[in-house]
C-alpha cells in the first residue's frame, strides 16, 4: 500500500487540521483531554493548567487549539459519553454539567476511532504494524490533516527483557519479521508512526521509542519523539523540591513516597511487573538531582475508592548545620487525569511545532513534562523550565 508521508520541516497552513491520534483513546486520560480540547473551544473553560497558554509560549507559533483533531485506537469500545460520565466526580475530575455541554461533540469525535488491530499469536509484528499504518493513513485523509502526531496513553506495559531494550534497528526490523516474535506493543506504535515520519509522543512508562533501535530510526527518518512518563504529581514535587535541598547544601538522608491511587492505572499498576515500570522512572530523579544516593523508596498502591483522585505522601528526612535532623513531610491530592490532560494538549502542540521547524530525534527540551526524559539528564524542574522556554523562543 502507498503510504502517504507526512510533513516534518513543513509549516501548517492556518485553518489547518492537526491530527491527534491516541492509543488508548477511550482511557481515563484521553477522554479527559477530548472533553478538555472541545470546553476549550467553546468557552465552557478557561486555560488554567495549560503551559501553552502562558506567557513565554503564547506568541511561539503554536497551534491553535481548535485545530485538534482527535482519532485513536483501544482495546475497550466504551463510548465516549459513557467514559467521560465515570469520570465525574466524586470519582474523577469532571463536572456532569460540563460533561452534559460537550456530549454531542464527543459522539462526533467517534468516529475516528477505531479498535486496536489484535495482536494475533504466531503473527508477524510487521503485520500488527502495518494495520496500525493503514488505520493512521485512513484518518489523515479523513480528518484532513496532514500532519498527525501519535500519542501513547494506553495501559503501562511490564519492562521487556534488556535484550529487547538494546536492540538496534536492523535487530528490530528482522524481529519484526518473526512469526510470534515478542515485541512490546508501544514500540510497535513507535515504529509504525515513525516509519510514517509522524512524529511520537510517550506519556506513558512503557518503552515506546526509546529503545535504541527506535532512537536510530528517529535520526534517519527526521522525525522528532518526546517521552516518557508525564510528570503530573509526586515526581513533580520531588522535581521542584530536590533542588532546594542541593541549594541549600541541606544533606537528604531518606526520601521515601507512598502513592496511593484508585483508577484504572491504580489497578493496572497493581501489578508488580507493571508497576517495576513506574517505579523505576519516578525512582530516578531525587538522587539525579542531588549528586549522591539518599535512601529512597516509591510504593503505589491501589485504592479502589479513591478513584482518579491519586494520594501521594512523602516523608524526607534531611540534615541541616550541626547534623541537625530535620524532617519535611508533604501530602499530594490531586485529580490524575485532570493533572494529565493538559500536558498531552501542551506537547501535541510543543512537538507539532518542534516537527514544523525540522528537529528530529528525541526531544530534549521537552523534558519538563517528563520523569524520565528522553535525550536529556536534567531532572530539576526550574532548569526544565528554562531549557524550554529558551527553545522555543530561541529557534
Ligand atoms: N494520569 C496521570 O497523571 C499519568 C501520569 C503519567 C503517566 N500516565 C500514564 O498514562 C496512561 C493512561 O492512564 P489512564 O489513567 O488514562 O489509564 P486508563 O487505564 O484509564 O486508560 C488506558 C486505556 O488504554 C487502553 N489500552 C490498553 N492497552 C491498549 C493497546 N494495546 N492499544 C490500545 N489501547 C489500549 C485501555 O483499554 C484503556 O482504555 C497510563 O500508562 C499511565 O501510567 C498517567
Amino acid at each position: 500500500m502507498e503510504m502517504h508521508r507526512v510533513t516534518t520541516g513543513q509549516r501548517r497552513s492556518v485553518g489547518e487540521p492537526l491530527g491527534v491520534w491516541l492509543i488508548g483513546a477511550r482511557g481515563a486520560v484521553a477522554t479527559t483531554t477530548i472533553v478538555g480540547a472541545i470546553a476549550l473551544r467553546h468557552g465552557h473553560t478557561g486555560t488554567v493548567g495549560l503551559v501553552t497558554e502562558s506567557d513565554p509560549f503564547r506568541a511561539s507559533g503554536l497551534a491553535p487549539l481548535d485545530a485538534l483533531v482527535f482519532g485513536g485506537h483501544d482495546l475497550l469500545d466504551t463510548p465516549l459519553v459513557k467514559a467521560a460520565h465515570a469520570l465525574c466526580r466524586d470519582v474523577g475530575p469532571l463536572a456532569p454539567e460540563l460533561v452534559r455541554l460537550v456530549e454531542d461533540e464527543l459522539a462526533t469525535s467517534e468516529q475516528h476511532l477505531r479498535p486496536a488491530p489484535a495482536i494475533v499469536e504466531g503473527q508477524r509484528p510487521r503485520e500488527f504494524v502495518s494495520a496500525v499504518q493503514r488505520d493512521l493513513d485512513e484518518f489523515r485523509a479523513a480528518s484532513g490533516a496532514r500532519r498527525v502526531i501519535v500519542v501513547n496513553l494506553a495501559t503501562t506495559e511490564p519492562l521487556p527483557a534488556a535484550d529487547v531494550l538494546a536492540l538496534d534497528l536492523d535487530g528490530f526490523e528482522r524481529r519484526l519479521d518473526l512469526p510470534g516474535a515478542q515485541v512490546p506493543t508501544s514500540a510497535l506504535y513507535a515504529y509504525a508512526a515513525m516509519d510514517m515520519d509522524v512524529p511520537y509522543v510517550n506519556f506513558t512508562p512503557s518503552v515506546g521509542a526509546s529503545l535504541t533501535g527506535l532512537q536510530a530510526l528517529a535520526q534517519l527518518r527526521g522525525v522528532p519523539h518526546a517521552g516518557r512518563d508525564g510528570k503530573t504529581g509526586e515526581t513533580l514535587l520531588k522535581s521542584a523540591l530536590a533542588p532546594m535541598f542541593r541549594m541549600r547544601s541541606l544533606q537528604v538522608r531518606s526520601w521515601v513516597g507512598f502513592n496511593v491511587l484508585g483508577n484504572a492505572d491504580g489497578l493496572a499498576l497493581s501489578d508488580p511487573t507493571i508497576a517495576a515500570s513506574k517505579t523505576e522512572s519516578k525512582g530516578k530523579v531525587v538522587p539525579s538531582i542531588l549528586g549522591y544516593e539518599p535512601h529512597t523508596l516509591v510504593r503505589i498502591d491501589y485504592v479502589p475508592t479513591l478513584g482518579d483522585w491519586k494520594t501521594a505522601w512523602d516523608l524526607i528526612q534531611f540534615e541541616g548545620f550541626l547534623r541537625t535532623p530535620m524532617t519535611l513531610q508533604f501530602t499530594w491530592q490531586g485529580a490524575d487525569s485532570a493533572l494529565a490532560a493538559p500536558l498531552v494538549l501542551d506537547l501535541v502542540r510543543l512537538v507539532d511545532l518542534a516537527a514544523s521547524r525540522g528537529e528530529r530525534g528525541g526531544l530534549g527540551h521537552l523534558a519538563f513534562f517528563f520523569k524520565s526524559p528522553v535525550s536529556c539528564e536534567v531532572h530539576d524542574l526550574a532548569e526544565q523550565y528554562a531549557l524550554l522556554c529558551q527553545h522555543v523562543k530561541g529557534a
